[in-house]
């Protein structure tokens, strides 16, 4: 069987990390999860003090991706060789991830570390622009979708296991409201808007079990390669 390259994309909680990360177990490839990179840089512009800035000067984020080094390692995340999977996943870094991912400097060099991450194929990358900008040629393409009400309700159950408790945790509500909020910005941006490529096959997620939406997308692999 040949190696291929599979792209999922979607808005925000959809299941794509998830259902990404267990169809590269199953296929043996190597999983990617690119919302970790730009939530890395978006983290090491809040703690260069940059956010604020880089508003008026968005071409100074130059600064923060010279020699940037985002590696993925056993399932942990490393910034700058710094263990930071757990700190990317803070919502204030969520709060703004949306904001630094509109920025050029920031798209261009993380689409050019993306592709040579997946030059190789055997990969499965999930994101927002994976089939439409960093591999157009990816054999598969994924676009998974849930109801807003049904993603926000995921997300809150995964940040109260994460924090062991409800205590400052979101409302449901509350988390729907920036679920929401992120997606139309990640829709109405300039660069590298979060759409469906006119090839990809689309997966709504909001009734379907784990189990039920990598077995979907894993006879879907199968039939590519
Ligand atoms: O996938 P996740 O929700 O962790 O992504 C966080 C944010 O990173 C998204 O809301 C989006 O702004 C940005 N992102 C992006 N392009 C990608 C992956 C993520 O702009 N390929």
């Amino acid at each position: 069987t040949r190696k291929i390259i599979i792209a999922i994309d979607g808005p925000a909680a959809s299941g794509k990390s998830t259902t990404a990360r267990l169809l590269a177990r199953k296929l043996g490839y190597t999983y990617i999860d690119t919302g970790a990179m730009y939530r890395s840089v978006t983290l090491k512009a809040f703690e260069a003090g940059l956010l604020g800035h880089l508003q008026d000067h968005p071409d100074d984020a130059t600064s923060l991706l010279e020699g940037i080094d985002i590696a993925f390692e056993a399932e942990r995340v490393l910034l700058d060789g710094k263990d930071v999977t757990e700190a990317i996943r803070d919502n204030r870094v969520s709060r703004h991830v949306s904001f630094v991912s509109s920025l050029k400097p920031v798209r261009d060099t993380l689409k050019q570390m993306q592709r040579a991450m997946g030059e190789k194929r055997g990969v499965v990358m999930d994101g927002r622009d994976i089939g439409t900008v960093v591999f157009p040629d990816a054999e598969l393409k994924i676009f998974l979708v849930a109801d807003a009400s049904e993603r926000a309700k995921r997300r809150y159950t995964e940040l109260v296991r994460k924090s062991g408790g409800s205590n400052n945790v979101p409302s449901i509500k509350e988390l729907e409201q920036e679920i929401l909020q992120r997606d139309r910005s990640d829709a109405e941006r300039t660069h590298a808007p979060l759409k469906k490529h006119q090839d990809a096959v689309e997966v709504d997620t909001s009734g379907l079990t784990i189990d039920e939406q990598v077995a979907l997308v894993y006879n879907l692999a199968l039939e590519k390669t």
